[in-house]
């Protein structure tokens, strides 16, 4: 590894997750349901891949070893977009391409480029715009028949617990976003280092998923929460621990 890539922080919290070096939540070291669904699409099609917002690249390699053909790996992090480069193992160097860049606001790529396209943990950080703004662009990325991988955290983790009544009684409202929550950090405990979290988050539920999916024009193969089953207790509650979905460009 060359001296100039930055370490990657250790995991933490009994190998749960690694910090990220922006401080823009956390690398989780598990794989959900439909994280598995994307590594089984990566071995199935041998396809050109996308994973925007891609972290130290857990899962962009991942995707290589189970048999993409290519994986575009996006960062907003240089720091972090190089460890992913350094991490790659060195079989799989020609197939990864490295993009540095806001998404959505300077990811640029042709229409019809990806046979799928993966992004987890990234939409609870979005206002409503910006979600349907990369939606729109997941769309018209894909190749027809290619599909998009979402997947981000619910409010029903232990952590958030505080913020349960919130967001169910945004529900009640009709809210258009109910798992929006303008003040999450003062629900933290000391202890989970609050100032590592957003200010904002924007939960998400498979209502929202499937509308915001089907606005964009994907058809909704698979939409609901799905069980956290990694080591870290309190990011457990009753197995509505992640929102998630896969959409479907027809
Ligand atoms: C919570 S981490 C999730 C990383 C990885 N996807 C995972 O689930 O383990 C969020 C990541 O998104 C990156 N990020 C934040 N805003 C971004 C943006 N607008 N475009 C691309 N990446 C972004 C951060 O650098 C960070 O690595």
């Amino acid at each position: 590894m060359s001296n100039d890539v930055p370490r990657m922080p250790d995991p933490v919290e009994n190998n749960s997750f690694i910090p990220t070096l922006d401080r823009q939540g956390a690398i989780w070291l598990y794989i959900d349901a439909i994280t598995q669904a994307y590594l089984d699409f990566a071995g199935q099609t041998k396809g050109t891949l996308l994973e925007v917002a891609a972290g130290y690249g857990h899962i962009v390699i991942k995707a290589l070893e189970a048999g993409a053909g290519k994986v575009f790996a996006n960062e907003i992090d240089a720091d972090q977009l190089a460890i992913i480069k350094s991490r790659t193992p060195a079989e799989y160097s020609d197939k990864l391409v490295c993009c540095l860049g806001q998404f959505p606001e300077h990811l640029e790529f042709s229409d019809a480029s990806f046979d799928g396209i993966y992004n987890a943990r990234l939409f609870h950080f979005f206002d409503g715009d910006r979600i349907r703004t990369s939606l729109t662009k997941f769309y018209r990325w894909l190749k027809p028949g290619g599909r998009v991988f979402l997947v981000n955290d619910a409010v029903y983790r232990t952590i958030f617990k505080p913020l349960i009544p919130v967001y169910e009684k945004q529900i009640a409202a009709a809210d258009e976003w109910p798992g929006f929550i303008a003040d999450v950090g003062a629900c933290i405990p000391e202890y989970l280092h609050p100032e590592t979290f957003p200010k904002t988050m924007n939960f998400m539920d498979p209502t929202v998923l499937t509308r915001e999916l089907n606005r964009a024009g994907f058809k909704v193969v698979m939409a609901g929460f799905y069980p956290y089953t990694g080591n870290f207790a309190p990011g457990r509650l009753d197995g509505r621990e992640i929102a998630a979905a896969i959409g479907l460009k027809e």
